[in-house]
């Protein structure tokens, strides 16, 4: 097996799961405010500090993702994060995409960028030990979207990012976030996002990208936010599995749900009911960010005397996912937290 399959098997390996820490210098910044600390490359540095360092955090999590800024910078002591990473066993990732902007005709509708300059930027992450990255396009449910032309674009610049990866010997997470804004239920939900991962598989094939190489990181079917009948686990699990078989393709080594907005807890009961469902074609795991994180963010508050706290708090929730992942989580495991 080639190094880079493999590398796309332990991301997604049994029972573990992806910690998606790689918010953009602004919305990370955004966040700790909203947890009333300062937003400085410093406190974004400890924060992330705080979560690779998270005694135990090995067990569940295979791989975390991280933005350009804290992929140069270092923990205490001086190791860069992502040697200290590998150190541990997790693979260090990195976030490629330049962010979501404004579609020209449909402005209201996003594509997202960042493949000028991108061969040379993943030579220079290779360099500094990435074994994978991320690109996340954004699909809005709305009066009349997505377009057609969002689709597409977003798809097609998936596919530009994930051949460029694979050419530098990085392994693509390929991530078409359909949003949960909106007051659209589930079959709204199923329906584009078939037709987004439908439209991905195409421009994936089309562009040549090994398949058995990547991961797929989609949203799970779910109701919008405003939606006021909101879906049971057994029937999100359902829609999400049922649209992931009719396209995502069995060469695929691993699906790891983007957590979206969904409260932790939520997340995890949701991917367990999806194991309750049997044996799938691919393995399905989580590579949330804010299921993940929100919780340990809100224990920590910037204060040194809180990391050990949130430290517990994070790998509290990543082994509730990793049981999950497993199939075996039940809300028994929750009251360790308290
Ligand atoms: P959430 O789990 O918070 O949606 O973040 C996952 C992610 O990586 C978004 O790109």
């Amino acid at each position: 097996m080639d190094q880079l399959t493999q590398t796309a098997r332990a991301l997604v390996a049994p029972g573990k799961g992806i910690l998606a820490a790689d918010e953009s210098v602004g919305t990370m910044s955004k966040r700790l405010e909203a947890a009333g600390v300062p937003a400085s490359p410093q406190t974004r540095r400890a924060y992330r500090d705080l979560l690779v360092t998270t005694p135990g955090l090995d067990e569940s999590i295979s791989g975390v993702i991280l933005c350009d800024e804290t992929l140069r910078q270092s923990v205490a002591g001086g190791t860069p994060f992502p040697r200290a990473c590998a150190a541990r066993g997790i693979v260090p990732g990195i976030k490629v995409d330049t962010g979501a902007k404004p579609l020209a005709g449909n402005p209201e509708e996003s594509v997202t960028e960042g493949l000028d300059g991108l061969r040379e930027r993943l030579e220079e992450y290779a360099e500094m030990g990435a074994g994978f990255a991320k690109w996340r396009g954004v699909i809005t449910i709305g009066d009349g979207q997505p377009t057609r032309s969002c689709l597409v674009a977003n798809a097609h610049a998936l596919a530009r990012y994930a051949a460029l990866c694979q050419e530098a010997g990085i392994v693509p997470i390929v991530e078409p976030e359909v949003l949960m804004d909106g007051d659209h239920g589930i079959e709204r939900c199923a329906a584009v996002s078939a037709d987004a991962l439908h439209t991905v598989f195409a421009q994936l094939i089309e562009q040549g990208v090994a398949l058995e190489s990547m991961v797929l990181k989609p949203n799970m079917i779910v109701a919008g936010k405003g939606c006021c009948e909101q879906p049971s686990a057994a029937q999100v699990a359902a829609a999400t599995v049922g649209v992931l078989r009719r396209t995502v393709p069995a060469a695929v080594p691993g699906v790891a749900f983007l957590s979206g907005g969904q409260p932790p807890a939520v997340a995890t009961v949701h991917l367990q009911a999806m194991h309750a469902l049997g044996p799938q074609p691919w393995v399905l795991t989580f590579s949330f960010g804010r299921a993940l994180v929100d919780p340990a963010l809100a224990a920590w508050r910037g204060e040194p005397g809180n990391v050990e706290l949130a430290q517990d708090t994070l790998a509290h929730r990543a082994r509730c996912n990793a049981a999950a992942a497993a199939g075996r989580y039940s809300d028994e495991l929750e009251p360790a937290a308290a």
